[in-house]
């Protein structure tokens, strides 16, 4: 006859149950308990009713206390708390339970679960887009190298050594073995950048491949285009381009798209006529677009091409009254244009009196935040890599 058995029938009879055996009675039942819950053989619903439930060998104790010694009872009552304790733990521990085998079974016809599909960057999806818009118009998309020696990034684009036109660039120099920044090459009045000392090909050619830059812009690929030696050009160049700057409309690496069209009669408005197309196919007809005077030293004349802000609309301000942190005037620039000027056509071996030329570079984060309907105020967010901000475009 087991304790259990034996407490059982002093229940019947009533009999006192001495303390310490009404405490092995209830380790018995906890040992148990576990035993049965670690082999894990039936469903947990059954096993906690079976455990834990009215009819279980602890709920029957527990009636029992009534026959230990009156002044045990507290302490025999705390024992039966901490078994039961103990069975409700482990219990929960085991959820799900591992040999529930109704949780366990498989609906082989159920549908799969999907994995999280990701989606190209933002900037890549505006690369694609700016591509297949030029495209349409006979541009084809070239590569050129984004790290270059400073001959195509400057000196080739009409920017010798040290002119001051070179500090809008803020570019990053690469080091390498050998290298010689000084090179003391100067303008001669042609316009062809040349040694004063030593004009020669093979001197010209160390003095212009002695520096090597990350391209601040992708016009280091109109010279490396012209060399190509293929009349007319057509070309969109998309690149890296790298600079020091940081801020809400400022990032040290971002990317550049950069027209390129040379043939025989080429004007000014076709220029203006590529712009205007452009950014109808890219922003809708109700984005304005305009054109300013300015300044590059390898195009002339030379123009800013600005487009009214997307997140203000164009009016500056924001609905809440607040100045539009991005633009701060209703315009956002997305780039520079011109007529290729005649001593880049020459550097690239071609002659200005009978071909002429249009080229333009805008950002490509920029225009891209500039659609209206990104509303995208701080360019750092781009290369912030939080997927959370990635998922909406
Ligand atoms: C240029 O880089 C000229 N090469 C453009 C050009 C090409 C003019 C051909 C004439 C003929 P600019 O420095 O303004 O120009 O840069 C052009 C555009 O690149 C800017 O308007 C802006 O849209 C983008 N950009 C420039 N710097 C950054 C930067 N740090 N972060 C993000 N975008 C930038």
């Amino acid at each position: 006859m087991t304790k259990k058995d034996q407490a059982n029938e002093s229940n019947q009879t009533d009999e006192i149950i001495a303390t310490p055996n009404f405490i092995g009675l209830l380790l018995e039942v906890e040992q148990d308990a576990m035993a049965a819950i670690e082999t894990g053989e039936k469903p947990l619903d059954e096993l906690r009713i079976e455990l834990l439930g009215g009819k279980s060998e602890l709920a029957k104790l527990t009636k029992q206390i009534r026959l230990v010694p009156q002044a045990d009872r507290s302490q025999v009552g705390t024992v039966v708390n901490e078994v039961k304790q103990k069975i409700e733990e482990a219990l929960a521990k085991h959820t799900p339970y591992k040999s529930d085998a109704r949780a366990e079974e498989i609906d082989v016809t159920a549908p799969g679960i999907l994995p999280p599909i990701g989606h190209l960057h933002m900037v890549t999806q505006a690369i694609n887009e700016i591509t297949r818009i030029f495209e349409r118009i006979g541009f084809t998309r070239v590569r050129h190298p984004e790290v270059d020696w400073d001959w195509y990034a400057f000196e080739s684009l009409n920017m010798p050594p040290n002119h001051p036109a070179r500090d809008e660039w803020e570019t990053f120099f690469i080091d390498f073995p050998g290298k010689n920044r000084h090179s003391g090459l100067s303008r001669i009045d042609s316009g062809v950048v040349a040694s004063k000392s030593d004009a020669s090909p093979q001197n010209d050619n160390k003095k212009r491949f002695n520096t090597i830059v990350l391209t601040p812009h992708t016009s280091n690929g109109q010279v490396r285009e012209m060399e190509k030696g293929k009349l007319p050009i057509r070309m969109i160049n998309i690149a890296k381009c790298y600079r020091r700057q940081s801020d809400v409309s400022h990032v040290p690496m971002f990317h550049q798209f950069e027209g390129l069209y040379v043939d025989k009669n080429v004007s000014i408005a076709h220029l203006k006529g590529v712009l205007d197309y452009f950014a109808k196919q890219f922003f809708g007809p109700e984005r304005k677009t305009r054109i300013r005077p300015f300044h590059f030293q390898f195009t002339e004349p030379s123009f800013e091409v600005d487009i009214s802000c997307g997140v203000c609309l164009g009016k500056a301000r924001l609905p809440n009254g607040q100045g539009c942190k991005l633009c701060k005037d209703g315009w956002l620039e997305l780039g520079g244009a011109g007529m290729v000027h005649p001593v880049v056509l020459k550097n690239g071996g071609i002659d200005p009196d009978t071909y002429t030329g249009f080229a333009f570079g805008w950002g490509v984060e920029r225009t891209s935040m500039m659609k209206t309907n990104t509303k995208l105020d701080d360019i750092r967010l781009l290369y912030s890599n939080d997927v959370r901000f990635l998922e909406q475009f």
